[in-house]
């Protein structure tokens, strides 16, 4: 049997997979439809106006968006709580506006990924309803009962201090139901097949209108046993190849982008050992610990991070991020971690939520400060994997603390100056927009930041359009340099004969380290700054003396200046 192929080590994969293999190289954007743009002026964004905002999308460079859910729903925690898995919410639009949108979509080149929010429905949702009402009800089993309150009900609930518990009495059933998340999101019963045969149809439907994939929510709990005796959930990794194998019978590019917060000891059993399984599943450790660098200049826990995470089979591929539609869960850090990233980005109560994270943006963590946007920014685009970015940190939004829980990261896109933002002409907005302060949309919006030629938006469609040119590490083997100094990350990536090395310096103070960019076989090597002209020739012993500001960073091509490009991508 040939060994199977590690990532890094693609030299037995065929040159055109490179193309096949999108997400690998990607730059995802993620955006809720109700607070995009509101094309109808009901407050409410909807597919019409997010179909006016590709050109500025497909402009900003990214390749793939990533929607959250749209479909029907009571809304009771941002759609995901589902009534109906095969229709658009009539607030955002028609099934017809989703297909002409994912139509636009492709004109662009830019690939459509939605959520697959299969652990749990709405309680409204018609299967429940039915399954509640009587214990003939073809849908009885497709939820998880108990006639007692379960011993364990106290146990894995995920919004501490809002959600009680994790069973919940029905009044009509009579019967105590299953929810990991809140009350009215009972939980399916995913063992059974009717309901695995449901949610490959749910697959398929979505594939056939138009979509590349899926990010697939809370995995660990859709493959969990389930039920009262349950004390101890049992993940089931193997449902995982049977949806892997039905999408690429459906559609062989299309993927699964996996929210699975895991020890890396059970990455493989999500990716599959062969890469037989999900795609690409979000870094969470590698994101908590690189809010920790961020806060504390101490980049050692994020190198454990990346090592730990390092093995995977070649055809996965990690989603690194900054911030997201949650919170910043900080669960995996030490208690001593977390609170100096609580001291750094959050030093009031009200910042925080569930015990474990922080609510807020990315820009009002770093105070607005460019220096450590860009430091970030630019860190998370050079970790190994793909960078998933969410709507509004481009232009460095803000949040609303008044807001609550989650909420307050979820405001409306800010488009100019015009009232609400450009976001809607009405001014009662499904969230209120963000006004007044130093990130209300009067400050911060596109508009604004389009015209001038040094802001975070035109910063960021440069970096964008630079990560796309530097396939090493999208797909690239790496190795993190010594630089004897741990607020300085040195990360080299080697892919098919180039070399791209990149340089975070995480401190307030300039420095400079000196780096071996250890390529084997060259006595005088140059590096070429990819972003500005302030290049690197080694000296005789194979050293590079690199002098970087605070929060300074340098993406470098290893070689001659005629290799600015990849020489090998196609
Ligand atoms: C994870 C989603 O990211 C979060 O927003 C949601 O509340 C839960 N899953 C429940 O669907």
């Amino acid at each position: 049997m040939p060994k199977p192929i590690r990532h890094g080590d693609d030299s037995r994969l065929e040159i055109s997979v490179i193309n096949d293999l999108w997400y690998k190289n990607a730059v995802i954007y993620c955006l809720s439809v109700a607070t995009f743009m509101d094309s109808d002026g009901d407050g409410v964004g909807d597919f019409k106006g997010l179909m006016k905002r590709l050109d500025y999308l497909q402009g900003l460079g990214i390749t793939a968006l990533w929607l959250m859910p749209f479909q029907p729903s009571p809304g009771r925690d941002g759609g995901y709580d589902i009534t109906d898995y095969y229709n658009v919410d009539p607030q955002y639009g028609t099934l017809g506006d989703f297909v002409e949108f994912a139509h636009a979509c492709k004109q662009r080149g830019i690939r459509v990924l939605i959520d697959l929010v299969v652990n749990h429905t709405s309680d409204q949702h018609p299967w429940f309803r039915d399954a509640r009402r009587s214990s003939n009800s073809k849908y009885r089993d497709w939820y998880v009962w108990s006639k007692k309150l379960p011993k364990h009900s106290k146990d894995g609930v995920v919004f501490p201090g809002v959600q009680r518990s994790t069973w919940t009495r029905d009044e009509v059933s009579k019967l105590w139901y299953f929810h990991r998340f809140y009350e009215f999101q009972p939980d399916l019963n995913t063992s059974n097949p009717e309901v695995q045969a449901e949610i490959l149809k749910i697959i398929g439907f979505w594939i056939q209108l138009g979509v590349s994939g899926f990010r697939m929510d809370a995995v660990p709990f859709v493959i969990a046993t389930k039920g009262p005796e349950v004390a101890q959930p049992k993940e089931r990794y193997e449902m995982l190849r049977e949806l892997r194998e039905f999408l690429s019978w459906r559609q062989g590019d299309a993927i699964f982008l996996a929210e699975a917060n895991v020890l890396p000891d059970t990455d493989l059993e999500y990716f599959g050992r062969d890469g037989e399984r999900l795609h690409t599943m979000f870094n969470f450790q590698a994101n908590q610990a690189l809010f920790y660098a961020l806060a504390t200049a101490d980049s050692r826990p994020l190198v454990k991070a990346l090592t730990a995470t390092k093995p995977r089979p070649a055809t996965a591929q990690w989603g690194q991020f900054l911030r997201n539609h949650d919170e910043l869960d900080l669960g995996r850090l030490t208690d001593r971690q977390r609170q100096a990233v609580f001291n750094a980005f959050a030093p009031n109560p009200d910042m925080h939520l569930y015990g474990r994270g922080i609510r807020r943006r990315l820009a009002p963590m770093l105070n607005g400060d460019r220096r450590r946007l860009e430091l970030s920014y630019s860190l998370m685009m050079t970790l190994p994997g793909t960078p998933v970015i969410r709507y509004g940190d481009e232009i460095g939004m803000g949040d609303d603390l008044s807001l609550p829980e989650r909420q307050c990261a979820r405001t409306p896109m800010q488009w100019s100056s015009e009232p609400h933002g450009g976001f809607s002409t009405n001014k009662r907005c499904i969230v209120k927009v963000i006004s007044g302060g130093a990130y209300g949309y009067e400050q911060v919006n596109v508009a604004e930041q389009r015209r001038d030629t040094n802001s975070l938006l035109n910063w960021m469609e440069r970096i964008i359009r630079m990560r796309k040119e530097v396939p090493e590490i999208g797909w690239g083997d790496f190795e993190v340099l010594e630089t004897g100094k741990s607020d300085v990350l040195a990360i080299r990536y080697d892919w098919r004969g180039n070399s791209v090395l990149t340089v975070h310096n995480l401190s307030a103070k300039p420095c400079e380290v000196t780096l071996n960019v250890g390529v084997q076989g060259r006595d005088c090597i140059d590096l070429v700054n990819l972003l500005s002209t302030d290049h690197s020739t080694s000296d005789r012993s194979g050293d590079h003396r690199i002098l970087l500001e605070p929060y300074g960073y340098r993406w470098y091509r290893v070689g001659g200046l005629g290799n600015i490009m990849n020489q090998s991508a196609v």
